[in-house]
């Protein structure tokens, strides 16, 4: 699996992971629509890591899996202050920063996996997944 780290630290650091993250995108054959989606979990991950931790490591790694083929993860780590109330911050419109509060709820809906990993005074892990061919949302019947 290959997997790009990119460290965090300022605004210019955000359109370097941008960057990096297009050309796995396409590299993966996602569509153009997927890559946009993408794009925007980077800015939202990136300025959350910037804005609420004081900087941190956004990791992008090219998934294969027998089952469901071919992916990308990304996934954003922090020592900053930690998430007291994930349920909350998962909200559409909760923000301690005063802003939108879009990042996190958007970031789930865009993706096809995303989970939260946060401990106060330790820090935060999310990783958010998205895979080549998107999951069956139904089930559909033929006869
Ligand atoms: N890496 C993080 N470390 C600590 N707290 C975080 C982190 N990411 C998000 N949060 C908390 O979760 C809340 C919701 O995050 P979200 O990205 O949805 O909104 P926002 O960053 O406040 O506003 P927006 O993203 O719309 O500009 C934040 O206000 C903040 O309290
Ligand atoms: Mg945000």
């Amino acid at each position: 699996m290959q997997s790009i780290p990119c460290q965090i630290q300022r605004e210019v650091d955000v359109y370097v992971a941008m960057s990096r993250a297009r050309e796995l995108a396409l590299a993966v054959g996602f569509t153009a629509v997927d890559r946009t989606r993408i794009e925007i979990v980077i800015l939202e991950l990136t300025r959350n890591l910037l804005v609420h931790a004081g900087g941190g490591t956004l990791t992008l790694t090219r998934l294969s899996d027998p089952l469901r083929g071919s992916g990308l993860a990304v996934t954003a780590v922090d020592t900053g202050p930690g998430i007291a109330d994930v349920t909350l911050a998962l909200q559409d419109g909760y923000s301690t920063a005063h802003t939108l509060g879009a990042g996190l709820p958007g970031v789930r809906r865009l993706m096809d996996e995303f989970s939260i990993d946060s401990t106060v005074g330790v820090g935060t892990c999310v990783r958010a997944v998205k895979w080549l061919t998107p999951p069956q949302r139904s089930v559909r019947y033929e006869y």
